[in-house]
Protein backbone atom coordinates (compact mmCIF):
# COMPACT_ATOMS: atom_id res chain seq x y z
CA UNK A 1 0.00 0.00 0.00
CA UNK A 2 3.16 2.23 0.38
CA UNK A 3 4.08 1.62 -3.66
CA UNK A 4 3.21 3.84 -6.14
CA UNK A 5 0.65 1.43 -7.34
CA UNK A 6 -1.48 2.29 -4.46
CA UNK A 7 -0.35 5.99 -4.00
CA UNK A 8 -1.06 7.00 -7.25
CA UNK A 9 -4.86 6.05 -7.29
CA UNK A 10 -6.64 8.84 -6.58
CA UNK A 11 -8.67 9.23 -2.97
CA UNK A 12 -12.11 8.46 -4.98
CA UNK A 13 -10.43 5.26 -6.08
CA UNK A 14 -9.17 3.97 -2.63
CA UNK A 15 -12.03 4.89 -1.16
CA UNK A 16 -14.46 3.28 -3.93
CA UNK A 17 -12.23 0.01 -3.44
CA UNK A 18 -12.43 0.16 0.30
CA UNK A 19 -16.14 0.27 0.01
CA UNK A 20 -16.67 -2.17 -2.84
CA UNK A 21 -13.76 -4.58 -2.82
CA UNK A 22 -12.00 -5.29 -5.92
CA UNK A 23 -14.06 -8.27 -8.06
CA UNK A 24 -12.81 -11.97 -7.95
CA UNK A 25 -9.69 -11.37 -5.80
CA UNK A 26 -9.39 -11.55 -1.98
CA UNK A 27 -10.09 -7.81 -1.83
CA UNK A 28 -13.76 -7.77 0.12
CA UNK A 29 -16.00 -4.89 -0.01
CA UNK A 30 -15.66 -3.33 3.91
CA UNK A 31 -19.23 -2.08 3.84
CA UNK A 32 -21.53 0.16 2.89
CA UNK A 33 -21.14 4.18 2.01
CA UNK A 34 -21.19 6.32 5.16
CA UNK A 35 -22.45 10.09 5.01
CA UNK A 36 -20.46 13.20 5.45
CA UNK A 37 -17.73 13.23 8.37
CA UNK A 38 -18.41 10.12 9.79
CA UNK A 39 -17.66 8.22 7.02
CA UNK A 40 -15.04 6.35 8.47
CA UNK A 41 -13.81 5.11 4.97
CA UNK A 42 -12.27 8.31 4.23
CA UNK A 43 -10.07 7.87 7.64
CA UNK A 44 -8.92 4.68 5.96
CA UNK A 45 -8.20 6.77 2.36
CA UNK A 46 -5.98 9.18 5.06
CA UNK A 47 -4.78 5.68 6.67
CA UNK A 48 -3.22 4.29 3.45
CA UNK A 49 -2.18 8.03 2.81
CA UNK A 50 -0.22 8.51 5.49
CA UNK A 51 1.52 4.75 5.06
CA UNK A 52 5.08 6.19 3.02
CA UNK A 53 5.33 9.14 6.04
CA UNK A 54 4.31 6.59 9.19
CA UNK A 55 7.12 6.65 11.92
CA UNK A 56 8.77 4.45 14.06
CA UNK A 57 6.89 5.78 17.13
CA UNK A 58 3.68 5.45 15.02
CA UNK A 59 4.45 1.90 14.66
CA UNK A 60 4.68 1.01 18.12
CA UNK A 61 1.70 2.94 19.17
CA UNK A 62 -0.25 0.65 16.28
CA UNK A 63 2.10 -2.46 17.64
CA UNK A 64 0.31 -1.50 20.84
CA UNK A 65 -3.33 -1.71 19.69
CA UNK A 66 -2.71 -5.32 18.41
CA UNK A 67 -4.88 -7.84 20.16
CA UNK A 68 -1.86 -10.28 19.75
CA UNK A 69 0.73 -10.45 22.23
CA UNK A 70 4.61 -10.06 21.75
CA UNK A 71 4.07 -13.96 22.34
CA UNK A 72 1.70 -15.02 20.02
CA UNK A 73 3.49 -12.94 17.32
CA UNK A 74 6.85 -15.13 18.46
CA UNK A 75 5.09 -18.04 17.98
CA UNK A 76 3.30 -17.26 14.53
CA UNK A 77 7.31 -16.14 13.60
CA UNK A 78 8.40 -19.49 14.93
CA UNK A 79 5.43 -21.39 13.23
CA UNK A 80 6.58 -19.35 10.12
CA UNK A 81 10.05 -20.24 10.05
CA UNK A 82 9.31 -24.20 10.48
CA UNK A 83 7.05 -23.95 7.55
CA UNK A 84 9.37 -22.59 5.31
CA UNK A 85 11.62 -25.49 6.24
CA UNK A 86 13.71 -23.95 8.88
CA UNK A 87 15.01 -25.04 12.61
CA UNK A 88 12.54 -24.11 14.89
CA UNK A 89 14.89 -20.78 17.27
CA UNK A 90 13.63 -21.74 20.23
CA UNK A 91 12.14 -24.94 20.89
CA UNK A 92 13.41 -27.14 23.45
CA UNK A 93 11.85 -30.41 22.50
CA UNK A 94 14.11 -29.92 19.14
CA UNK A 95 17.13 -31.36 20.35
CA UNK A 96 15.58 -35.05 19.67
CA UNK A 97 17.26 -36.46 16.88
CA UNK A 98 16.90 -39.64 14.75
C1 LIG B 1 -9.41 -2.17 6.34
C2 LIG B 1 -8.57 -3.01 5.75
C3 LIG B 1 -8.26 -2.90 4.26
C4 LIG B 1 -8.15 -1.82 3.46
C5 LIG B 1 -8.31 -0.34 3.84
C6 LIG B 1 -7.82 -2.31 2.14
C7 LIG B 1 -7.62 -1.50 1.02
C8 LIG B 1 -7.22 -1.96 -0.21
C9 LIG B 1 -6.93 -1.12 -1.34
C10 LIG B 1 -7.00 0.40 -1.35
C11 LIG B 1 -6.56 -1.93 -2.35
C12 LIG B 1 -6.14 -1.51 -3.76
C13 LIG B 1 -4.65 -1.34 -3.79
C14 LIG B 1 -4.12 -1.31 -5.20
O1 LIG B 1 -4.69 -1.97 -6.09
O2 LIG B 1 -3.08 -0.66 -5.41
C15 LIG B 1 -6.62 -3.29 -1.88
C16 LIG B 1 -6.32 -4.41 -2.63
C17 LIG B 1 -6.41 -5.70 -2.18
N1 LIG B 1 -6.79 -6.12 -0.95
FE1 LIG B 1 -7.35 -4.91 0.57
N2 LIG B 1 -7.75 -3.67 2.16
C18 LIG B 1 -8.00 -4.09 3.44
C19 LIG B 1 -8.01 -5.37 3.90
C20 LIG B 1 -7.83 -6.50 3.13
C21 LIG B 1 -7.89 -7.87 3.63
C22 LIG B 1 -8.19 -8.23 5.07
C23 LIG B 1 -7.65 -8.66 2.59
C24 LIG B 1 -7.58 -10.16 2.51
C25 LIG B 1 -8.12 -10.95 3.42
C26 LIG B 1 -7.41 -7.83 1.43
C27 LIG B 1 -7.08 -8.27 0.18
C28 LIG B 1 -6.76 -7.49 -0.90
C29 LIG B 1 -6.32 -7.98 -2.20
C30 LIG B 1 -6.14 -9.45 -2.58
C31 LIG B 1 -6.11 -6.87 -2.99
C32 LIG B 1 -5.63 -6.87 -4.45
C33 LIG B 1 -6.81 -6.92 -5.36
C34 LIG B 1 -6.36 -6.93 -6.81
O3 LIG B 1 -5.88 -7.97 -7.26
O4 LIG B 1 -6.47 -5.89 -7.46
N3 LIG B 1 -7.53 -6.51 1.80
N4 LIG B 1 -7.04 -3.29 -0.57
Amino acid sequence: MRLSATQNLSDGELYYIIVNGVRLTGMLAWGAAGTGEADENWYLVSFIRHLPQITPEELDEMKGLNPKTEADRAEDQQEQEFLKGGEPSQNPGATHHH
